[in-house]
């Protein structure tokens, strides 16, 4: 079993951590997702999925996995996140994959603001006449209350509160991506 802390400690705090939902439940709702983007999407083109980096690793190579129609695997790196604060802007590191006339499914790990995949979204549309014929996205969490660019994600594999999540690909300032399972950080006391 992977070592997980009963607490962690983020600054000046010690905050508990609790399991949210573990291996076998990520595994069947990965399942129907990719269930459910094979339906909706399902062709003989090939579906680009967009990984949106380091977050999304986990999920997606478990998603393309349960994928019916052809794919091609590229990602894309997206700076905005430091500790369990949002730092408010949004970079695309580097350039975008070539995505032109294809179909796009952009993989990320968790929606919080929004600003991450509208940033994302914004740069895609920028592209013109180069641009992509389709573009979903597909998140494996989502924080509807924290939301602030109107955003809803085509696929969501769990909504959840507020709270900072760890485990799965989620980081706390590079660490705990590989536990297969995921758990909140609440404040003690
Ligand atoms: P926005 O606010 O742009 O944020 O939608 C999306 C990115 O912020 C990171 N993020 C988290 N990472 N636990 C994490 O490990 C969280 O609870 C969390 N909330 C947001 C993540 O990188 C996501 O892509
Ligand atoms: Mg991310």
């Amino acid at each position: 079993m992977t070592f997980t802390p009963a607490t962690i400690r983020v600054g000046d705090r010690d905050m508990s951590v609790s399991p949210l939902f573990t291996e076998s439940q990520i595994k069947a709702r990965v399942g129907e997702l990719s269930a459910e983007i094979s339906r909706d999407l399902g062709s003989a083109e090939p579906l680009v999925i967009l990984v949106v980096l380091h977050g999304a690793l986990l999920f997606a190579a478990d998603l393309v996995r349960g994928l019916t129609m052809p794919t091609e695997i590229e990602s894309v790196r997206l700076k905005s996140y430091h500790g369990t604060q949002s730092a408010g802007t949004v970079e695309v590191v580097g350039s975008l994959p070539d995505i032109a006339g294809k179909r796009v499914l952009i993989v990320e790990d968790i929606v919080d603001t929004g600003r991450s995949i509208a940033t994302l979204k914004e740069r895609i549309a920028g592209l013109g006449d180069r641009g992509p014929k389709v573009v979903r996205v597909a998140a494996l969490l989502d924080k509807p209350e924290a939301h602030d660019a109107s955003l809803v994600p085509d696929y969501t594999g769990f909504s959840i509160g507020r709270n900072f999540v760890i485990g799965y690909g989620l980081d706390l300032d590079g660490r705990y991506r590989n536990l297969p399972y995921i758990a909140e950080l609440k404040a003690q006391g």
